[in-house]
């Protein structure tokens, strides 16, 4: 009865409110300025410069030609988001004569390796604009801070009154790929190659080989790549163009090859390197986890292989750093085979580490040899390590400190694992160098930077790009702005405009959540589908794929899961609105809930059909079903909270289980607004006993 009124209200509200509710509490912040990540130095004037298509750049100092290229792009992105047509369309040596109402200046060429300067000055003027720069870098880091200035005005397109001055809060701000467990072709690379660049990331880290996958062309060893890959790998060639793309944009690769274990794929090749006796056939890998393969430490043969395929990448990669991998071996192997366990004994060798650190201290000679430092994950942190490794910090920031504590160079990962998708807020309070942290100042200087971590086991190129972003871009703020830029819900509220821009780029994290919805339609209105994707988040850390074995790395991945992602819009506003209305009472608060509730409930009977119709779409009937019964629940609550009316013990039962029921996973994901209707619920228990 309560319910039906309610659901009668609501709808009558619904035309109203869809598109103002949230309107009326929005927060008041500086809104005006959407810049991701946020400058060292902001001072915004009064009045705007205004953009028209006579727009052109003057250039000068002494930049890399690669700026040329870069001016040329920016002014296509500028054309493109202002529907300008520019009457400049290409930036050459000609601009180091032009006046032009965008001046460029740069002291000196950049080079693409740590520690690079990449700071900047970005002025607007009501009259032009004007970007001063060390290097080359500096300058395209302000074009991209520029094109995120873009206002829309009444009479076209302008960019606020402004002095920015900017610089990195650390060097090391990267991109994992994962191109082992899923080959990721040329095309992810590259777009994501630009986004990093929009964000102002610079490295960009490749893992290139594991149990999975050995994906690149090794000249001295075919077989590699023909056993260790089913055909998809890269060139040398491909992955020297990735190289010098990523350079133009001011980025650096860090190749990855992960050993002694995850290598299941060097053994498809040269199973002779394992370290079974005598075994004489791997298989890659097909599933996800820990794996026993690893290469043979006490195996001469090891080396050769080792130090001709590092020698050959050495070359291909030109960058400073290496990773060796270094994680996850727990030897059983090693402790299975008596010639390794007489080796160790031999050697005073107490344990399976003390062999891997002697593993690693010969892997980092032949590194030197070409020129390399040796980076691992934090598991090479062994006594002995040469101080010239570097350590990426995974399984906890612990590993960081005392890396630094101990005079090694360091990285952080952990708390940036965006494949386990967590919200973005989860990644944004995590700070590679926390105020709590006790380290001296020159400590401190070894801690790098962080890097997001794309894990491959469970996404496809089709899917990767919404994995990636946007979190991706709030991870970047957190390595690049000043620590003290942490309002969340700015934060949250500039990752939603980011990411539409980060679509110029050709990344489909956005397009392909719609792609995969119209499959599982089969042709049918996709509305209500999306209605429930929207606040369905998919599971998170590594409950998705239980035991590594639910899914092989041939198995579907353009599936209900795949179409969600990790921060529900839908889901933070609703909160929003709940903690408004409990919290202050305010009354549109309590409509925008209503209305949210109503539209969720009647959600079901619309799915319904769909879902009867598509086989794929089984696996979510419940969910459907859970969302309806969840969202009932919600009206009600409201309804008497609002009648100031007190629930019985019965109801409040009933309440219980149909929250615990709302819980329950379908098509591998959970719904996200769950905490939210049982806080609603929770506020009347609270009136219900006086409190
Ligand atoms: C890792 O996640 N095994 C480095």
């Amino acid at each position: 009865m309560v319910l039906r009124k309610t659901v009668f209200r609501a709808v009558l509200l619904l035309t109203l409110l869809m598109n103002s509710a949230l309107e009326i509490f929005a927060f008041q912040a500086n809104e005006r300025l959407s810049l991701v990540p946020v400058p060292q130095d902001v001072n915004l004037g009064q009045g705007t410069f205004s953009l028209k298509k006579d727009f052109a750049i003057s250039l000068s100092g002494n930049p890399d030609k690669r700026l040329l290229d870069a001016s040329t792009r920016f002014l296509r992105r500028l054309s493109n988001r202002t529907g300008l047509f520019l009457k400049e369309g290409y930036v050459t040596n000609e601009n180091f004569k032009k006046r032009g109402v965008l001046s460029i200046e740069v002291s000196r060429p950049g080079k693409v390796e740590l520690y690079e300067d990449e700071s900047y000055t970005l002025k607007v003027s009501n009259s032009g604009i004007k970007i001063k720069a060390k290097t080359d870098l500096g300058a395209m880091h302000a074009m991209e801070t520029l094109l995120q200035l873009i206002e829309s005005a009444k009479n076209g397109y302008v960019v606020p009154v402004i002095n920015i001055t900017d610089a990195p809060r650390f060097p090391w701000r990267g991109l994992m790929i994962d191109a082992a467990r899923h080959f990721q072709p040329i095309e992810v690379l590259k777009r994501n190659i630009d986004g990093m660049a929009a964000v102002k990331l610079n490295v960009l880290h490749l893992h290139l080989t594991d149990d999975q996958g050995f994906r690149v062309e090794s000249r001295t060893y075919p077989q590699l790549q023909e056993k260790g890959s089913d055909g998809q790998y890269y060139t040398q060639r491909e992955l020297k163009y990735i190289v010098q793309y990523a350079a133009d944009r001011g980025i650096r690769v860090v190749p990855e090859f992960d050993v002694p274990g995850h290598a299941t794929s060097w053994l498809a090749a040269f199973p002779q390197l394992g370290s079974v006796p005598g075994k004489k056939h791997y298989d890659m890998e097909r599933n996800a986890g820990i794996m026993d393969p690893t290469l043979d430490p006490t195996n001469e043969k090891t080396y050769e292989v080792l130090s001709s395929v590092f020698k050959e990448m050495a070359d291909v990669f030109p960058d400073e750093y290496f990773h060796i991998g270094g994680d996850e071996n727990e030897g059983r192997h090693w402790d299975a085979n008596p010639k390794i366990e007489a080796f160790k004994k031999k050697n005073g060798f107490k344990n399976n580490h003390e062999l891997q650190n002697y593993f690693n201290k010969r892997i980092l000679k032949f590194l030197e040899a070409n020129g390399k430092k040796m980076i691992g994950w934090d598991e090479i942190l062994q006594p002995g390590l040469p101080k010239s490794a570097v350590i990426q910090s995974w399984r906890g920031i612990d590993a960081l400190v005392s890396s630094a504590q101990k005079g090694y160079q360091t990285f952080l990962s952990n708390g940036f694992y965006i494949d386990l998708l967590h919200p973005a807020i989860d990644h944004y309070k995590t700070d590679p160098l926390p105020d709590t942290v006790n380290l001296t100042d020159k400590q401190k200087e070894l801690i790098l930077g962080g890097e997001a971590t794309m894990w491959a086991e469970l996404v496809v190129p089709e899917t990767i790009d919404s994995r990636i972003w946007p979190r991706t871009a709030v991870i970047a703020e957190r390595l690049w702005s000043p620590a003290s830029v942490k309002d969340e819900k700015d934060m949250y509220r500039r990752m939603e405009i980011i990411s539409l821009q980060l679509e110029e780029h050709g990344l489909l994290h956005i397009v392909s959540r719609d792609q995969i919805l119209r499959k599982l339609a089969q042709g049918k209105d996709t509305k209500a589908l999306k209605v429930l994707n929207d606040i369905s988040g998919p599971l998170q850390g590594y409950t998705r794929n239980p035991g590594g074995t639910m899914y092989q790395s041939y198995s579907p991945f353009l599936l209900w899961a795949d179409a969600a992602v990790a921060d529900s819009k839908i889901a933070r506003d609703f909160e929003e609105a709940v903690t408004l209305f409990l919290n202050d009472g305010k009354p549109e608060a309590g409509e925008f809930i209503k209305v949210q509730l109503v539209k969720w409930s009647k959600n079901h009977q619309e799915l319904k059909k769909l879902i009867d119709s598509s086989p794929m779409l089984h696996e979510i009937e419940g969910l459907s079903e859970q969302l309806k019964e969840l969202s009932e629940l919600g009206i009600d609550a409201i309804n008497l909270i609002e009648g100031g009316m007190t629930p019985d013990l019965n109801w409040l039962n009933n309440a219980e289980s149909t929250l615990k029921k709302a819980r329950k996973q379908g098509g591998r994901t959970e719904l996200m607004n769950v905490d939210t209707v049982e806080k609603i619920v929770r506020s009347l228990v609270k009136v219900n006993t006086g409190n």
